[in-house]
């Protein structure tokens, strides 16, 4: 069986403006304007460039690379969140993303509160959100701190909230930036249990993380970023030695 493609980068690129100090002043830039919005405006970051690759459908596909090489980066262009600035992206299902610790969480809002409206903002009924919330909080390990505003929650528990909604959308395409590693070892445990769930479902996963024993447990192929590049493309086995030999240098 062919296995359809459902996520497809086509040369795809990604600029930042780069922000400059006004040199001279003011005045000297009001009276050079043309000039000095010229070179505002030229002055860009590629931060991804020239990407194109291909996921099939039910694939667990890593992303590894230095900090700041531009996964994150590629993780909201496919989740829609980042526009790229030049070529071409095709998503083909519903995405469900994690991406920042603590992200579309209100600090305010209690735990339960928050479960409740991501929930709804992610998709899901307000009915199916009340169904299944017994089963979140008991997912997060939190329900002696579920009626706390999140403000007070530490970094493992706000992952531990953010995954536990987000795997009990019933993700079709779910996508996870470097969130597991601030968990502890029984819920990073937790959570490579679920993804291998999801695995056998046939869920698409795109999982940034830079710790490679997680990437060899639970990827089929891994895209390798370097300098904002692709650097190399291809199975657990050939990528990883690769890019761990250059961890020395
Ligand atoms: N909003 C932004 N404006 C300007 N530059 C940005 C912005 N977001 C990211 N960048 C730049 O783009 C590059 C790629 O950033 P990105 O967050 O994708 O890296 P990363 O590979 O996820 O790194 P890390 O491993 O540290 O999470 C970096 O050089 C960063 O400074
Ligand atoms: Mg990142």
């Amino acid at each position: 069986m062919t296995k359809k493609s459902v996520i497809l980068l086509e040369n795809v690129s990604k600029t930042y403006p780069l922000y400059h100090h006004i040199q001279g002043g003011l005045k000297n830039f009001l009276l050079r304007l043309p000039k000095a919005l010229k070179s505002t405006i030229e002055t860009k970051f590629e931060a991804l460039s020239n990407i194109s690759l291909s996921i099939q459908q039910g694939e667990t596909f890593g992303i590894i690379g230095k900090n700041g090489a531009g996964k994150s980066t590629m993780l909201g262009l496919m989740a829609g969140v980042l526009k790229p600035t030049s070529g071409r992206l095709m998503i083909d299902g519903r995405i469900s993303p994690l991406l920042e610790l603590g992200g579309g969480f209100h600090l305010e809002l209690s735990g339960m509160e928050n479960i409740m409206l991501n929930g709804v903002l992610l998709g899901m009924t307000r009915a199916e959100v009340k169904k299944r919330i017994g089963e979140i909080i008991e997912f997060s390990g939190l329900s002696d701190f579920i009626d706390q505003p999140i403000r007070t929650y530490s970094s493992g528990m706000l992952a531990r909230l953010g995954f536990s909604v987000i795997v009990h959308l019933d993700p079709e395409i779910f996508l996870i930036d470097e969130i597991l590693g601030v968990g502890d070892m029984s819920f990073q445990k937790k959570c490579l249990e679920k993804m291998m769930g999801f695995k056998t479902k046939g869920v698409t996963m795109v999982f940034v993380s830079h710790s490679i024993s997680e990437i060899e447990k639970i990827c089929d192929r891994v895209c390798w970023i370097e300098n904002h590049c692709v650097k190399m493309i291809g199975s657990v086995s050939e990528v990883v030695p690769a890019y761990s030999a250059t961890m020395n240098d």
